[in-house]
């Protein structure tokens, strides 16, 4: 089993979920299945595929306008939430302080969070990914952990380009992330790759140690791509 989470970022309709929904039903996987869709979309599911969200705020309520608790996003039924995204650090300058309250809120409230960490390519070029990856990693995930979380490696200089790393590159990364969360008390925590995920690298990426499943944007969105990510990971 491996999971394919899809994060929809500010795209889709009701009625594309609609109809991705329908087509999932009818599809036969061992995977897990994952949509983390816009707020507006939440309240909805189906066979085969959890709803999950693409952030949650760090209160637990009250004078906050916009955002969205972790109780209102468990209220709709959704299971998941992605924490950390590295868009949501870039654009709304979320540190792993941030992000650490924002998972514990999740799990707070029955919802596993997807605590996303990765490099820049700056960071890459200077030799520091494994600093960061573990930093992230050790500072983003919430003390005493009881319940599933996920980890999702996302290389930011490969989210949405085209390009994905070398086998040797996400392996080191994931053994880095793996031996971090052992070290943590967490061995066993799944660990996800995301970062320009097709149908055609998805298999050979979900072939790599440590590789538990993959966290899919562009290509999550319309069933023609999705599906056959889904049926390739193995
Ligand atoms: P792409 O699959 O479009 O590169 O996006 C990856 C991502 O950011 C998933 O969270």
């Amino acid at each position: 089993m491996k999971y394919i989470i899809g994060n929809w970022k500010m795209n889709g309709s009701k009625t594309e979920l609609d109809d991705m929904i329908a087509t999932l039903a009818d599809t036969k996987t061992q995977n897990r299945v994952v949509l983390c869709v816009p707020f507006t979309m939440l309240g909805t599911g189906g066979a085969n595929v959890s709803i999950g969200a693409q952030d949650v705020s760090a209160h637990d309520h009250g004078a906050f306008t916009g955002e969205v608790s972790a109780s209102m996003i468990a209220a709709t039924g959704a299971k998941y939430v992605i924490v950390g995204h590295s868009e949501r650090r870039a654009y709304h300058n979320e540190t792993n302080d941030i992000v650490r309250a924002k998972a514990q809120m999740a799990l707070d409230n029955g919802l596993c969070p997807i605590i996303c960490v990765g490099e820049t390519m700056d960071e890459k070029r200077a030799g520091k990914t494994f600093d960061v990856i573990q930093s992230a990693v050790r500072e983003s995930v919430p003390a005493d952990v009881q319940d599933d979380i996920i980890i999702a490696y996302e290389p930011r200089w490969a989210i949405g380009a085209g390009i994905t790393p070398t086998r040797q590159e996400i392996s080191d990364a994931h053994r880095v992330i793996a031996e971090t969360l052992a070290y943590m008390g967490l061995d066993g925590t799944p660990i996800l790759y995301g970062a320009s995920v097709k149908a055609n690298n998805v298999a050979d990426i979900v072939s790599i140690d440590n590789v538990d499943g993959v966290l899919v944007g562009g290509a999550s969105l319309k069933p023609q791509d999705f599906l056959p990510i889904i049926e390739n990971a193995k």
